[in-house]
């Protein structure tokens, strides 16, 4: 029994709510700490890069897919290549990505509902800017306080959920991605008046040779996957909402660009704080929490900037873990017949009680040993797993797919409904049969160790890193 599958009720309605779920916190959480870590500069390079000639390639392939099959992850590789199960656990590998993400999302968001709770109270009253970011520390090793707002946010996303895609996802998204770019620039405006401005600038794009070490690609792949929400059949998923008017490359590209753009913001924004108050840019996960609120704290009406960034830092995660969970209930409806109701209590349930060793992973009660043996916490276990090793994965097979096996007459007509941009379909071909898959197998290799780019550049001393 075929339902009719709902379809979004304008291209630009679309476009802005496949932006309002790529965009999340991969943006303004994950860039800004994964730069910081890797040095800046020519790692910011690689991730524009990858974006570019791997990600937007790959999401227009995913695009194609989910248009064509007019099904969700798991659906589409059983309706496109026979029921092969090799290609059907590809779709599979997708809705554990997203199963993994919302587990540790979830907690991040809390955070961000907290900060907004925090700004509210006017936290950062009479405290220097150290003590603005210590409380982070204290926050993230509170394990109830912690728990409370990883289940609030679940429970939130999960009652948007209910609610079914268009009006839960469409009609939000357009005012928050709206909002949030408004603000970041109003921030990135100010950023520019703070003395270590010029320095966070030069940090972002200046490509220091001796700050970077190749094997941190592998990290701006995955950062790029993550940002862009591919590799895991989300986006597949998308383009089986999308109408055969659709423009697919356009909308790549668009998305892709405005994902760089507003990584960048969030860069421009947190850097300068960075070396204006002496920080470290390798702070970790807790970057964001640790420096934003101390350039609230120096604004006039701190209180409204501080409380908006943060209600527009739990939407932007909102609309994300919509999709996150959308992704995987919609597997369970269409597969085990399941209503939509029903998959979507199951999956949230289990989201949160898989995330509850993340949330307490700054706090010695659960799982107090892990980072001993496994040498980071849960959260970045995880968070690792799927960025590192997953989304790669999963992007990779997209590509081998859609390249290699799916009829090549099929992919084209796809690929040409809708757009004026039919030149690009023979370079975006070239990029999914060959460059996107050889870089991607060229980065997992060099990322299991099995070839050494770092050792090639004599330069396995890494500053900051000790071996
Ligand atoms: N792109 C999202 C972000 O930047 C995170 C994400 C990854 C995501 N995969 C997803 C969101 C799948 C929704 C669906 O925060």
């Amino acid at each position: 029994m075929q339902k009719q599958r709902e379809h979004w009720s304008s291209h630009l309605g679309f476009i802005l709510a496949a932006a309002g779920s790529a965009i999340g916190l991969g943006t303004l959480w994950k860039f800004p700490y994964v730069t910081g870590e890797n040095g800046g500069g020519i790692f910011v390079f690689i991730y524009i890069l990858c974006t570019f000639f791997i990600g937007i390639p790959v999401f227009i392939a995913e695009l194609v897919l989910g248009r064509k099959a007019q099904r969700g992850a798991v659906g589409i590789f059983a309706n496109l290549a026979n029921n092969s199960a090799a290609w059907k656990s590809v779709g599979w590998l997708g809705v554990a990505s997203s199963f993994l993400i919302m587990s540790f999302y979830s907690v991040l968001a809390g955070w961000g509902l907290n900060y907004v709770f925090m700004s509210l109270s006017q936290f950062y009253e009479n405290r220097t800017a150290q003590e603005i970011s210590n409380i982070f520390d204290v926050l993230s090793s509170s394990a109830d306080i912690t728990l409370f707002w990883h289940f609030l946010f679940t429970a939130l996303t999960a009652a948007v959920v209910y609610r079914g895609v268009r009006q839960g996802i469409e009609y939000w998204s357009r005012f928050m991605t709206i909002g949030l770019l408004v603000i970041l620039v109003g921030m990135c405006l100010f950023a520019m008046t703070l003395e270590g401005f010029k320095e966070g600038v030069q940090f972002i794009f200046y490509p220091d040779l001796a700050r970077f070490k190749p094997s941190a690609a592998i990290e701006a792949l995955g950062l790029s996957f993550f940002t862009l929400s591919l590799g895991q059949g989300i986006m597949l998923t998308y383009g089986s909402y999308m109408r055969r008017g659709d423009d697919i490359p356009k909308t790549a590209v668009i998305i892709g660009v405005m994902i760089v753009l507003i990584s960048l913001l969030a860069g421009l924004m947190i850097f300068p704080i960075i070396f204006t108050f002496g920080f470290a840019p390798e702070a970790g996960p807790g970057l964001v929490f640790k420096t934003l609120p101390v350039l609230f704290a120096k604004l006039p009406g701190a209180l409204f900037i501080s409380t908006g960034f943060f209600i527009l830092f739990v939407f932007t995660a909102l609309t994300s873990a919509v999709a996150l969970i959308e992704v995987v209930a919609a597997n369970f409806t269409d597969l085990l017949g399941w209503s939509r109701q029903k998959a979507v209590l199951v999956v949230a349930i289990s989201c949160f009680v898989f995330g509850i060793p993340s949330a307490l992973s700054n706090t010695n009660t659960l799982f107090a040993n892990w980072p001993a043996i496994y040498g980071k916490t849960f959260f970045q276990t995880i968070d690792d797993l799927v960025t590192l090793w997953f989304l790669p994965i999963g992007g990779l097979l997209v590509s081998i797919f859609t390249g290699w096996i799916l009829d090549k007459e099929l992919g084209k007509e796809e690929f040409n409904s809708g757009t004026a941009l039919r030149w690009l379909w023979r370079p975006w071909m070239i990029f999914v049969r060959w460059v996107a898959p050889i870089a991607i197998v060229f980065i997992i290799l060099q990322q299991s160790g099995l070839i050494d780019i770092d050792a090639y550049f004599g330069r396995r001393a890494i500053p900051n890193q000790p071996l």
